[in-house]
C-alpha cells in the first residue's frame, strides 16, 4: 500500500508540471520565455519561473504528510495481522491435534470414559473463546479466522457425536469386567484360602483379629448420574432376615454436595454393573452423604436439622423421623473435605451405628448405637478424635475405623476406637484410590466389603482381616 501511495503522488506532481508547453500564444500563459546557457561542464541549465498561484506547493506538502501518516498506518496494520497469522497458526496446531486425537478415538474401538470427552470438550469452548475474542478485535471479515469458527463447531459436533455412540461400547466394558470379576473373586478366593491370610469368613462372622489390610480398588464405575456428581454414597444391604434378596443402592447428592434428593436401587450386582433394571425414587431431602441402608430401610440426616429419618425403600416412605440428642448438625462439625455430613450412619454385625459430634464433646467424634426399629439411642461412647480432622469413618465389628488423606490417589485408615473396649488405637493401612476425595464409606457385614464413592465414582474394597489371637 506504501508502494500504491508513492506512485500516485508522482503522479499527481507530474499531471501539476506537465502543462502542454507546445501551444504557443496560450491564454494565461504560465511559463515566462526562457533562455538556456551551456556551463562550463557543458551541463544545459535554465530556468524555470512557475508562479506560485499555479502550482499546489502546499497541497503537496500536505500529501506528503498524510503519505507519511498512512504508510505508518499501514505499518502498524501489518505487524497486527502478523501478530494474528501466529496466534492462528497456534490455533490450528491445537485444532490438528485435537482432530487427530478425535480421529484415534474414532478409530480404536477402546472405551473411553467420560472423562475423556469432557477434557475435549473443555479444550474446544476454551479454543472457541479465543476466536471469538480474535474475531472481534479483527475489523471486518476474515476468512481464515470463518473457517477457525467452523472447524472447531465440527469438532465438538464430532465429539458429541462420539459421545453419544460410546455408550454401546461402555456397556460391552462393562459386561467384560463383569465377567473379569468372577475370575478376580475366584482368584482372590484361592489366596485365601492359602495359610497366609485368613481363611474365608462367613456373612456377618467377627471371627478374626481385626482388619491387617485393604485390596486395591477392583470395581471403578461412574455413578449413573455422571460426572458432575462428585457427591454421595453407594452401598449393599446387610439383611440377615432375607440371605437371597439382594440389594445395591446408589445415592448422589445433588451438585451443591448437599441435598439427598434421588437415589437408586438394583437386585443383582451385575445390574448395578449394566445400569440395568434400576429403580429411580425422590426423596425430599437427606443432608450430606452419611446415609446407610439397613434391612430395606435407609437412614439418613433429614436436611436442616438434628433428625434422623428412616425411610422405607418398599414404599419411598418416610416413616419415622426422630432428633438425636445433642447432635452438631448444619455443617457444624462435617468431615475434612467433605462438607454437611454431620450425621454418618454406619451398618456393621451388630446393627445400625450412628458418628457425629456435639458441642459438649468439642467437635469429637460420638459414636452412638440405635435401636434401628425406634432410632432410640441404646449407648453413646466419646472418642478423643476432632472429627473434623478426619475424612471419613466406617465401624466393622464394633470398632470404628477413621481415614485421613495421605495424597491426591493415596487415604490412609489411621485411628480406631473400640467400643467393646472403649480402647483407641493408631493404625496405618493405605487405601487407593482414584479420584482425591473420598465422599462416603459404607462397610457391609455380609461380605467384608467397603463400598466407597470418591468424587462420583463407586470403588469396591475388600478386608483383610487377622487371624484371630487365643489368648
Ligand atoms: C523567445 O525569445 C526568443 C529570443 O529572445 C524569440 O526569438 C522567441 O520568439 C521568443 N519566443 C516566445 C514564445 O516568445
Ligand atoms: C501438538 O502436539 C505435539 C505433539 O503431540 C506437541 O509437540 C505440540 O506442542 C502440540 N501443539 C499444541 C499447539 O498443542
Ligand atoms: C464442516 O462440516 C461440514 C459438513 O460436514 C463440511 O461441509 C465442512 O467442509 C466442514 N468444515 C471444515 C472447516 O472442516
Ligand atoms: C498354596 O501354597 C502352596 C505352598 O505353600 C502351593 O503349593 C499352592 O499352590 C498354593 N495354592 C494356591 C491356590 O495358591
Ligand atoms: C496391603 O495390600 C497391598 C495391596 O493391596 C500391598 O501392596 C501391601 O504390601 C499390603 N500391606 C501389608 C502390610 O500387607
Ligand atoms: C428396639 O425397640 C423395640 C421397640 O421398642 C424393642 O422391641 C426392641 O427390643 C429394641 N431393641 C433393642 C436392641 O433394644
Amino acid at each position: 500500500m506504501k508502494a500504491v501511495i508513492a506512485v500516485g503522488l508522482l503522479f499527481l506532481l507530474q499531471n501539476a508540471i506537465a502543462v502542454d508547453p507546445t501551444v504557443p500564444g496560450a491564454r494565461d500563459e504560465p511559463f515566462a520565455n526562457v533562455t538556456g546557457s551551456l556551463d562550463n561542464h557543458g551541463v544545459c541549465q535554465c530556468s524555470v519561473y512557475l508562479p506560485d498561484t499555479t502550482f499546489p506547493v502546499q497541497k503537496v506538502e500536505t500529501l506528503e504528510i498524510i503519505a507519511q501518516m498512512l504508510s505508518q498506518k499501514v505499518d502498524i496494520e501489518l505487524s497486527k495481522v502478523s501478530k494474528y497469522t501466529r496466534a492462528i497458526e497456534i490455533y490450528e496446531q491445537k485444532i490438528l491435534n485435537i482432530t487427530l486425537r478425535v480421529e484415534s478415538m474414532e478409530k480404536t474401538s477402546i472405551s473411553y470414559t467420560e472423562l475423556d470427552f469432557q477434557l475435549l470438550k473443555i479444550e474446544i469452548t476454551e479454543m472457541n473463546k479465543l476466536v471469538t475474542q480474535l474475531k472481534s478485535t479483527l475489523t471486518g471479515s476474515n476468512v481464515v479466522v470463518e473457517q477457525l469458527f467452523e472447524e472447531i463447531r465440527n469438532l465438538s459436533l464430532l465429539v458429541n457425536g462420539l459421545e453419544s455412540l460410546d455408550k454401546h461400547n461402555i456397556l460391552a466394558i462393562r459386561r467384560e469386567i463383569v465377567a473379569l470379576q468372577s475370575k478376580l473373586k475366584d482368584c482372590e478366593r484361592d489366596r485365601n484360602q492359602n495359610g497366609t491370610t485368613t481363611p474365608h469368613l462367613p456373612p456377618g462372622s467377627c471371627n478374626h483379629g481385626g482388619i491387617r489390610n485393604i485390596s486395591q480398588p477392583y470395581v471403578t464405575q461412574l455413578n449413573w448420574k455422571g460426572f458432575s456428581y462428585k457427591y454421595g454414597a453407594w452401598g449393599r444391604d446387610y439383611s440377615t432376615l432375607s440371605p437371597n434378596k439382594d440389594l445395591y443402592w446408589v445415592a448422589p447428592l445433588n451438585t451443591d454436595g448437599r441435598y439427598l434428593e434421588y437415589y437408586r436401587l438394583h437386585s443383582s450386582y451385575d445390574d448395578l454393573l449394566l445400569y440395568k433394571n434400576a429403580r429411580d425414587y425422590r426423596v425430599q431431602y437427606g443432608e450430606g452423604s452419611g446415609m446407610a441402608v439397613y434391612k430395606n430401610y435407609m437412614y439418613f440426616n433429614a436436611h436442616g436439622s438434628r433428625d434422623m429419618s428412616k425411610l422405607d425403600l418398599n414404599t419411598n416412605t418416610v416413616v419415622l423421623r426422630k432428633t438425636l440428642p445433642g447432635a452438631a448438625f448444619n455443617n457444624r462439625f462435617s468431615y475434612a473435605g467433605v462438607s454437611w455430613q454431620d450425621m454418618n450412619f454406619n451398618v456393621d454385625e451388630n446393627g445400625l451405628w450412628v458418628i457425629y459430634s456435639t458441642e459438649a464433646s468439642t467437635g469429637n467424634i460420638v459414636i452412638s448405637k440405635l435401636n434401628e426399629t425406634t432410632l432410640d439411642v441404646l449407648s453413646t461412647w466419646q472418642t478423643r478424635q476432632y472429627k473434623p480432622s478426619v475424612s471419613n469413618a466406617f465401624i466393622v465389628c464394633g470398632v470404628l475405623h477413621a481415614t485421613r488423606p495421605v495424597n491426591t490417589r493415596k487415604e490412609e485408615i489411621f485411628y480406631t476406637y473400640d467400643t467393646n473396649t472403649g480402647r483407641e488405637g493408631r493404625i496405618s493401612i493405605i487405601i487407593d484410590k482414584v479420584m482425591e476425595t473420598i465422599q462416603s464409606i459404607n462397610y457391609c457385614p455380609a461380605d467384608h466389603k467397603l463400598y466407597v464413592y470418591n468424587d462420583g465414582y463407586l470403588l469396591l474394597y475388600d478386608l483383610f482381616f487377622s487371624p484371630l489371637l487365643l489368648l
